[in-house]
């Protein structure tokens, strides 16, 4: 069997390895792929937005399988031009992926269909968002409609702040057309979490729950970026929880976009908070979250392959086992370059000692010079993934080796989890 994986950072690695542990025959090929997705298969130098290139790649190596990693490309469409090619494609189709890629067709949807998720309107002109803002009062959070590079949502803890993100978006267009909408939505407190579903545009199989760390400090404090940490599982989400989810989450959302005439097919990723009225959807994602995906496959016990192929033949989940987990834990410590989350270096060699039995280093912003040396290639560089019988054993042995990979200006949290661990040591 042929798999292309389309992407090349550390979600795209965990992929690669998950579906090998599945299936070691599988003949693993990468668009663009990086130099640890190299030590599984062939990477090609494709990049995971040209669609008629990637097209072309999948015909000619006649993959049995698509899986596409990140919502460029499914944004762009590239699943349904697989799919009028007759080639089989892990993903939803672009009009689906309007879930993530669009703010307000997510919001209306889930307000007709009666999911739980805060109150929000959007609005293109800038003086009604601003008396919206008014009306609601601070803290208040504008959100760009549109995929802003992580960028485009703020929570305003006073008017001022408010209108300003207003007008940055609507009459300054910091956003392009990102912002050319936005979403003026009532502020919610609560943890969040991270609760991935395989499906087949009908039935779901979820995945535990997991929690990341978007801050670049320890104790979750300074700039955002696209992720520095993840675990799971995660105590707060206990099976009723994610029977709950499932209920009032992804089978309403699930039907709506059926009703819509863009059934979803793939990977949905709720983001959660656990306010106090209850579980509230914050975001929903159209693909895998990175870097949980890295924390929650080394704990599937189960096949990914299986189901991920179902789903690209267009073949119904009913009375598909449940997912299996092994009762293990899992913490992701993301290393990142000099400079992240602002303007990164790259190009700082990178030294990575034999990896212990139960540490996974999965790649995303490494590159292999003329001389075959690793090198920094972006702003998330290497995710490493522990594996223990408990959390804090998982936490010790992810720091640890984090501390032994070696770059120039190397930033990491040795906290990853602390939530979780804080909770638990509360619990005894
Ligand atoms: P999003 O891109 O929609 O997931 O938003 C990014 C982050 O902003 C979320 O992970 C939350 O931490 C925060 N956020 C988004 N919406 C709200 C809200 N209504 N109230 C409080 N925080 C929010
Ligand atoms: N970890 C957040 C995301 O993948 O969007």
């Amino acid at each position: 069997m042929k798999v292309l994986i389309v992407g090349g950072g550390g979600r795209e690695h965990a992929l690669a390895w998950k579906l090998l542990q599945d299936d070691p025959r599988i003949e693993l090929v990468a668009a663009p792929g990086n130099p640890g997705i190299a030590a599984l298969g062939r990477c090609e130098p494709v990049s995971a937005t040209d669609v008629p290139a990637l097209c072309a790649l999948a015909q000619r190596e006649q993959a049995d399988l698509v899986v596409v990693g990140p919502e460029a490309p499914l944004e762009l469409g590239l699943v349904d031009a697989l799919r009028a090619l007759g080639m089989p494609a892990f993903g939803p189709t672009r009009a689906a992926a309007a879930i993530e890629t669009s703010k307000r067709f997510a919001k209306e949807l889930m307000l007709a269909a009666g999911v739980p998720t805060a109150m929000a309107r959007t609005f293109t002109d800038a003086a009604a968002a601003k008396a919206e803002v008014r009306r609601l009062g601070a803290p208040v959070v504008v959100k760009a409609s549109g995929i802003a590079a992580g960028k485009g949502v703020i929570v305003a803890m006073t008017l001022e702040e408010a209108e300003a993100a207003v007008d940055a978006m609507l009459v300054d267009n910091a956003f392009g057309a990102a912002g050319a909408e936005v979403l003026v939505e009532e502020f919610m407190t609560g943890e969040e979490l991270s609760i991935f579903g395989l499906t087949d545009g009908t039935h779901v199989l979820p995945m535990i729950a997991a929690q990341d760390h978007k801050r670049i400090g320890e104790g979750d404090t300074g700039p955002n970026t696209g992720g520095m940490g993840a675990y799971a599982p995660v105590s707060i989400a206990p099976q009723a929880l994610m029977d709950e989810t499932v209920a009032r989450v992804f089978t309403p959302t699930l039907r709506a976009m059926r009703d819509a005439g863009c059934p979803f097919t793939g990977l949905l990723y709720a983001g959660l908070m656990l306010t106090p009225r209850g579980i509230q959807v914050v975001e929903f994602n159209c693909r895998f979250g990175d870097p949980e995906t890295q924390a929650i496959l080394p704990l599937l016990g189960s096949s990914l392959l299986a189901p991920m192929l179902a789903i690209a033949r267009g073949e119904s989940l009913a009375g598909a086992a449940p997912l299996q987990w092994k009762p293990r834990a899992a913490i992701t410590t993301v290393l990142a370059a000099a400079g992240y989350p602002g303007t990164v270096r790259n190009g700082d060699v990178i030294s990575v000692p034999p990896t212990p039995r139960d540490v996974l280093v999965f790649h995303a912003g490494t590159k292999r010079d003329a001389e075959g040396m690793l090198r920094t290639a972006g702003g998330r560089v290497l995710a490493v993934t522990a594996l223990a019988a408990t959390l804090a054993e998982a936490r010790e042995a992810s720091a640890s080796f984090a501390a032994q990979v070696q770059f120039d200006g190397k930033q990491y949290r040795r906290d990853v989890g602390w939530r979780e661990l804080a909770r638990r040591a509360r619990a005894s």
